[in-house]
C-alpha cells in the first residue's frame, strides 16, 4: 500500500486533495495528514474521513526537524505532497518573517528529511520516491499585456513577500533536483476556489459578506486579473502529475479562466440572487451597491493567466469544472455549511477583518 505524507492538509487546497484522493484510490492507499493547524488550518474539513484507518493525522510544524524526520523514520513514505504554507498576500504584505519561516525553511525541513530518509549509498534515491511541491504562479510576478501568459520557462520575477518566499522555496527544490537528482516535480497553479476556502480570499469574502448584506471591499480600481481553477480540478492535476509527469519537471496548472475581480463580484451577486429562492431574506440583501472601492493593495500584480499547454500534452490533465459550473458547487456548498462559515469567522477573523479593512 503507497503512504502518502500530505503537509497542510487541514487547509483549503490539502483537505480538497485528501478528499479528492480517498474519492478515487479508496483502501489502497494511506495518508499522513502533517498539519500545524494555524488560523488557516481546520479539521472541520476532514471530519467525514478523519475515522478511516488508513488516515492519520499529526498536528506537527513543518519546521519541527526532529518532528518532521520521526515521522519519515517511523513510516515508508513513498510519496510527499507538499501544500503547508502560509498563504495570504495581504497577510504576507503586513508580517513577512512568518511567510519566510514556513514556506521556506519548512520547505528546506520536509527536503531534508525525506531526502535522508530516501538516499541510498552511492547517492542514488530509493525506486519509486517522488516529492510534489505544490507553488503558485504568483512566482512569475504580474503580465501586463494581453496575450501574455505564464510558461514554465517565465524567469521568476515575485513581488510580495509571500510570491518571493514561494519562490524561493521552488528554488530549494529545484536546487535538491539539480545537486542531488532528489526525486521531485514543482507544480506552479492559478488562483483556486471551491470548498472549505478561508473567508479572507477573494470568491468567499464576497460570498460571505454579500449574504450578510456587509461591503464589498474591491482593491483598486477591480480590473485586475485572476485566472480562476475549481479546486478539485487543482487535486486531479496534483495526482496526475505526480504518478504521469516526467520527474523534475514543473508543470504549471490552469483552465484559460481568466476574469477581472470586478467581474467575478457581478457572476457572484447575480449565481446569489438565481439560487437563492424568493422567500429566502438575504435575497433582498444583495445588490451591486454594496461593492465599495477601497485602497490597492500594496504591490498589487496586474494579471496572472497560465499556458497550461505543457500538462496538457505531457500529462494529460485538463480542467473538469467550467467557471459557471464551478461558481454554482461552491456557493451550493456555502449554503449547505452556514456553520463553518460561522466557526471559522468568528475569533481570530474578526480580529483580521477589522484590521484589514478598517
Ligand atoms: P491555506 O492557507 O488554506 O492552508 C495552509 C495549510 O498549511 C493550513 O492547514 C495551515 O494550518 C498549514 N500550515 C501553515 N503553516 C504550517 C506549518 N508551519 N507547519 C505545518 N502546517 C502549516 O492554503 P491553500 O490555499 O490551501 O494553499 C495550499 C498550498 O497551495 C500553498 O502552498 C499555496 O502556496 C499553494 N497555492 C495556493 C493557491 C490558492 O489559490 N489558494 C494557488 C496555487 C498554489
Ligand atoms: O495565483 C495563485 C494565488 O492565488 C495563490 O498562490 C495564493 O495563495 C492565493 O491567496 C491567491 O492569491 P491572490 O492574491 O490572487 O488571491 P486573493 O483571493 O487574495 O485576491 C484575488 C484578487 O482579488 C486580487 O487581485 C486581490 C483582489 N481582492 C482580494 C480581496 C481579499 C479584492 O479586490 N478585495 C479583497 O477583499
Amino acid at each position: 500500500m503507497r503512504t502518502y505524507l500530505v503537509t497542510g492538509g487541514a487547509g483549503f487546497i490539502g483537505s480538497n486533495y485528501i478528499h479528492y484522493m480517498f474519492e478515487k484510490y479508496g483502501d489502497t492507499i494511506r495518508i499522513i495528514n502533517v498539519d500545524k493547524l494555524t488560523y488557516a488550518g481546520n479539521l472541520e474539513n476532514l471530519r467525514s474521513i478523519e475515522d478511516r484507518e488508513n488516515y492519520t493525522f499529526v498536528k506537527a510544524d513543518i519546521c519541527d526537524t526532529d518532528v518532521i524526520n520521526e515521522i519519515f523514520e517511523e513510516n515508508d513514505i513513498d510519496r510527499v505532497v507538499h501544500f503547508a504554507a502560509e498563504s495570504h498576500v495581504d497577510r504576507s504584505i503586513k508580517n513577512p518573517e512568518v511567510f519566510v519561516k514556513t514556506n521556506v525553511l519548512g520547505t528546506l525541513v520536509m527536503l531534508n528529511a525525506a531526502k535522508a530518509a530516501w538516499e541510498l549509498e552511492g547517492g542514488t534515491f530509493k525506486e519509486d520516491k517522488k516529492f510534489l511541491h505544490v507553488s503558485t504562479d504568483e512566482v512569475y510576478g504580474s503580465l501586463e499585456n494581453e496575450g501574455e501568459y505564464f510558461y514554465e520557462t517565465t524567469p521568476y520575477n515575485p513581488h510580495s513577500p509571500y510570491s518571493a518566499s514561494k519562490a524561493s522555496a521552488d528554488m530549494l527544490v529545484k536546487a535538491y533536483m539539480d545537486t542531488y537528482k532528489f526525486p521531485a516535480n514543482i507544480t506552479n497553479c492559478s488562483n483556486n476556489y471551491g470548498p472549505y476556502q478561508f473567508p479572507e480570499k477573494l470568491i468567499p469574502l464576497i460570498i460571505n459578506n454579500a449574504l450578510q448584506g456587509k461591503k464589498l471591499p474591491v482593491y483598486g480600481d477591480g480590473k485586475n486579473v485572476r485566472d480562476w481553477l475549481y479546486v478539485e480540478d487543482h487535486a486531479k492535476g496534483i495526482d496526475m502529475v505526480q504518478e504521469k509527469g516526467k520527474l523534475f519537471e514543473t508543470y504549471n496548472i490552469g483552465g484559460h479562466n481568466e476574469k477581472r475581480n470586478i467581474e467575478i463580484i457581478y457572476i457572484i451577486l447575480d449565481t446569489l440572487q438565481e439560487m437563492l429562492p424568493d422567500t429566502d431574506s438575504r435575497k433582498k440583501l444583495i445588490s451591486r451597491d454594496l461593492i465599495t472601492y477601497v485602497e490597492d493593495r500594496k504591490g498589487h500584480d496586474r494579471r496572472y493567466a497560465i499556458a497550461p499547454g505543457k500538462i496538457k500534452e505531457e500529462v494529460g490533465w485538463e480542467p473538469d469544472t467550467m467557471f459557471t459550473e464551478g461558481i454554482k458547487l461552491t456557493i451550493k456548498w456555502f449554503f449547505e455549511h452556514e456553520d463553518w462559515m460561522r466557526n471559522v469567522t468568528s475569533g481570530e477573523y474578526k480580529k483580521y477583518y477589522e484590521d484589514m479593512y478598517k
